[in-house]
């Protein structure tokens, strides 16, 4: 049982950790982008309809089950799930679910991180740029400094110095390197993100009178129910998922470290409500005002593009701009930083379960993970001198976009259908407010799985229209760098199979008695 787990140090601590762990590089860098892309006012209409539908229902069920889990001393999805499941369903049944989930939060913490370490550790580089002038030369234009940038392997620094900042909360724990680094980084986070926004709405077009920024606040704003689409609800679904850190293994793993009784629901509420302030408020006025005044409406639209290049030249036209730009890329470093620990402490909480590590060497072998799963996403660029990126892009298209809704997908399924109502009964424990019985039914057992299931579904259609099922994905073909696609994959897969005997191995050792009646040896 739980004899040493340690537990989160304060409640606003533990709020503004778990806000740490959702507020990310998904608000401000992918958020704006994908409802640019998505039609703008009509991408906000599935998206709250996926936040009420999926993202709340889904929350609390991370939250509870992750409480649950820590009773038992487990902090990973793997046995975590096995315990929920195991109150439903054979011993052995609940293994195979366990072990799915354990192999998905496993690829998905070590591969989503294999990238988004690199994106923080652009940040820093371009909020380091921004004060030194980097791409202030109107002569190089901001597409240009990009690929020179990341084709540029002393720029690595900026990575290096993240993955050791990284280790270096998580080696201090929960409450002294977590929970400190939170309750510093994310109000700082919400100053800049307040300035920006400022900035943002008092913008006029330097470029084309009809673009101001009001004229962006409008674009996002209106809904505009004639162009809603398929595609726009299945984008939003995808970011409520990533933008909450939902079927990642991240909240439940975090969740496992609160004490037993302690309140779930609102908890969860006030996370969702930091979550969603910075992501449609900030992330929504300061992004895509400022980039709508210069870029025009089709010029938002472009993915990473949005955040490196689109904005920086807003940054170098603009009064001050070195300034603005230092604060926006600070901010997604802050943003980035928070969440990446969560995915790093999930590993380091992996290691200390099933090698009997403790902290400080499981955040070592860690850390070397991450240095070498990152390899591949910096030699790219580097050796091909492009900025395609189709490693990147291939492990984002299943590990940070696919696979989290079929976790989802597990957890809502075994909780509203098989545990059911004693399901219900622990997460109202020591709740303030109740989650009514009627509101368990309708969501977590009806509206919710029904609707992960048809996202799906549709996600699952496209994805094959798309070419991604092809045995080269279409969208790499005829580029030249068709094998970076394909080793993409092959890592992916590769990291799945040993995530699901990772998980299986796992539980059956540690539930060796439920399963064949055997005592381990
Ligand atoms: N909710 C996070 C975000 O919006 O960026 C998702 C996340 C991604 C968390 C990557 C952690 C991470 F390492």
């Amino acid at each position: 049982m739980a004899e040493s787990r340690e537990n989160w140090g304060s409640k606003i601590g533990l709020i503004l950790a778990m806000a740490g762990n959702a507020v990310g590089l998904g608000n401000f860098w992918r958020f704006p982008y994908v409802a640019a892309s998505n039609g703008g006012g009509a991408f906000m209409i599935p998206y709250f309809f996926a936040l009420i539908v999926i993202g709340i229902p889904l929350m609390l069920v991370e939250w509870s089950i992750g409480r649950y889990g820590g009773k038992f001393g487990h902090g990973t999805m793997g046995p975590i799930m096995y315990v929920q499941a195991k109150q439903a369903m054979a011993p052995k049944k609940a293994l195979i679910v366990g072990s799915l989930a354990g192999m998905i939060a496993f690829g998905v913490t070590l591969l989503v991180n294999s990238y988004y370490n690199h994106l923080i550790g652009w940040s820093l580089g371009y909020a380091f740029n921004s004060l030194t002038g980097g791409y202030m030369d109107m002569n190089v234009s901001t597409g240009d400094f990009f690929v020179k940038y990341i084709t540029s392997p002393v720029n690595l620094i900026f990575w290096i110095i993240t993955l050791l900042l990284l280790a270096r909360a998580v080696t201090k724990g929960l409450e002294k390197g977590i929970e400190s680094w939170a309750k510093l980084m994310m109000p700082t986070l919400y100053v800049f993100g307040i300035i920006l926004a400022i900035r943002a709405v008092t913008l006029g077009s330097p470029v084309n009178p009809d673009w101001s920024a009001m004229a962006g606040l409008n674009f996002i704003w209106n809904p505009d129910f004639s162009s809603l689409s398929w595609k726009s609800a299945i984008a939003a679904a995808g970011q409520i998922f990533f933008t909450l850190s939902l079927g990642m293994g991240i909240v439940v793993n975090y969740a496992s470290y609160l004490k037993p009784e302690e309140d779930i629901i609102t908890s969860s509420v006030s996370m969702i409500s930091l979550n969603e302030f910075a992501e449609v408020i900030l992330g929504g006025t300061a992004v895509i005002p400022i980039a709508y005044a210069f870029l025009g409406p089709e010029g938002i639209t472009k993915s990473i593009g949005l955040a490196y290049i689109a904005l920086p030249n807003v940054f170098r036209t603009m009064a001050g701009g070195g300034i603005f730009g230092a604060i926006w890329f600070l901010l997604l470093f802050f943003a980035g930083i928070t969440s990446a620990i969560a995915m790093y402490n999930y590993l380091v909480a992996l290691l200390q379960e099933d090698a009997g590590m403790d902290r400080k060497k499981a955040s070592l072998v860690v850390l070397i993970g991450y240095l070498i799963v990152g390899i591949p996403v910096c030699a790219e660029p580097i050796l091909t001198k492009t900025a395609d990126l189709m490693y990147f892009s291939e492990v984002d298209n299943w590990i940070g976009n696919y696979l989290l809704i079929v976790l989802g997908l597990i957890e809502i399924v075994v909780v509203g259908w098989c545990v059911k109502d004693s399901a219900l009964e622990e997460m109202n424990k020591g709740g303030l407010w109740k989650v009514p019985k009627w509101y368990f039914r309708l969501f977590h057992q009806f509206l919710t799985p029904i609707t992960i299931i048809t996202f799906l579904l549709f996600f699952t259609i496209d994805y094959a229209k798309a070419g991604n099922f092809n045995l080269i994905p279409a969208y790499a073909v005829g580029t030249g760098l068709e094998m970076w696609a394909l080793a993409g994959r092959m890592v992916v897969i590769g990291v799945l199979i040993c995530g699901f005997i990772q998980s299986y191995k796992s539980i059956k050792k540690k539930y060796a008695k439920d399963l064949d009646g055997k005592v381990p040896v």
